[in-house]
């Protein structure tokens, strides 16, 4: 899905559109906070106040003072900052069909089915989990069946966490996420069941399985290859392989690191000079991270670039529309959480902003 903005926020040099948002980020000063995700890019970037991972960026929201807060990222991180923030603070995203493959791998209506077969089978206690890439009314679900949310930073923690609160957890919607980290944690693979859409789980394994995983994933990090790690630890001696959880097992198996864009930065940012990195995540990310260590080699797991379609389409461009309307009053592009949503979402959130 396109957002189309009039052509002459399109048409316009870069210098004056970037005197423009400044010009409006001073007049709407401390009234205004701008948020952008690691994998925006870099013209967008440039005019955010912070930047970060999905767990900084919520936590930002949760503590800011600004009525207004614009969200250069996809709709479920503009949804969390409304929750967490105080119900006179708007949020906006320049352009509202930026979604999120993953998090549309799994609706209300799928979760609520399989949550209602698996406590008809199962007398053990289940908590669900979900991780932040998903819609509002899961993180709600969530909140109201005692479980928490999860991002990639933290997601061992509220893993641990709903264990010591039940005997099974059912994690949702992405699988490697909920794989990689219940391995780490040295649940065995046995033990962690998948899911099947179209014929579900047995009893039998019900009662195995300690962790139970919706089927999603992201189609961004499904494409990096663990034949490719092979391939670059055999053209690269030394080289140091780091991955985002949401990349597949076999991926994660072979890396020496995993872990959300931010520990994707703070480690490359750590190492020495003329380190070789394998790194798997998104390419605005990992463009940054090439131009910015020029002492290092930085190569992707995959001998192409794989991008996030959805961050990429909120552009500078995009960023100036919403700013120039909401300096005139305005208010387009605004993500509000129903209600009663969003009081049970927040449950499952404030649970991870304790972890
Ligand atoms: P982070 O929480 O690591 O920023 O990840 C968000 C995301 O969408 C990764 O694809
Ligand atoms: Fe969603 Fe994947 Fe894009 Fe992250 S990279 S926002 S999980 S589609």
């Amino acid at each position: 899905m396109a957002y189309f903005i009039p052509k002459e926020y399109i048409d316009i040099d870069f210098k004056t559109l970037a005197d423009k948002i400044s010009a409006i980020k001073k007049r709407l000063n401390n009234n205004l906070l701008i948020l952008g995700h690691h994998y925006q890019k870099d013209e967008v970037l440039q005019f955010c106040d912070k930047r970060g991972d999905s767990f900084a960026l919520a936590k930002e929201a949760a503590g800011t003072s600004a009525g207004m807060i614009v969200f250069c990222g996809v709709h479920f991180m503009a949804e969390t900052a409304d929750i967490v923030s105080r119900d006179d603070q708007k949020v906006f995203i320049p352009d509202p069909t930026a979604g999120c493959f993953l998090a549309d791998c799994a609706n209300i209506q799928d979760i609520e089915k399989v949550w209602a077969k698996l406590t008809a089978l199962t007398d053990t206690k289940i908590i669900p989990v979900t991780y932040v890439n998903s819609s509002a009314h899961l993180k709600a679900f969530t909140g109201k069946h005692g479980g928490l949310v999860c991002t990639s930073s933290n997601a061992e923690k509220a893993l641990k966490k709903a264990r010591q609160w039940g005997d099974k957890v059912f994690f949702f919607p992405d699988q490697h996420l909920g794989r990689n980290t219940a391995v780490k944690m040295d649940i065995p693979l046995a033990r962690i069941k998948l899911w099947d859409p179209k014929q579900g789980l047995s009893i039998q394994e019900i009662e195995e399985a300690e962790i139970i995983l919706w089927n999603g994933y992201c189609n961004v990090h499904q494409e990096f290859s663990s034949n490719y790690v092979d391939y670059l630890r055999n053209t690269y001696e030394g080289i140091k392989i780091i991955a985002h959880p949401e990349c597949s097992y076999n991926v994660c198996q072979k890396s020496d690191f995993t872990g959300s864009t931010k520990e994707i930065i703070d480690m490359i940012e750590a190492s020495p000079s003329g380190t070789i990195w394998g790194v798997g995540t998104e390419k605005h990310l990992v463009n940054r991270l090439q131009k910015e260590h020029k002492d290092k080699e930085i190569y992707f797991l995959q001998d192409y670039e794989p991008q996030c379609i959805s961050m990429s389409q909120i552009t500078e461009n995009h960023l100036l529309y919403q700013l120039d309307q909401l300096s005139l009053g305005h208010e387009i592009n605004r993500v509000m959480v129903e209600k009663e949503t969003a009081a049970d979402a927040k449950l499952a959130l404030e649970r991870m902003l304790k972890l």
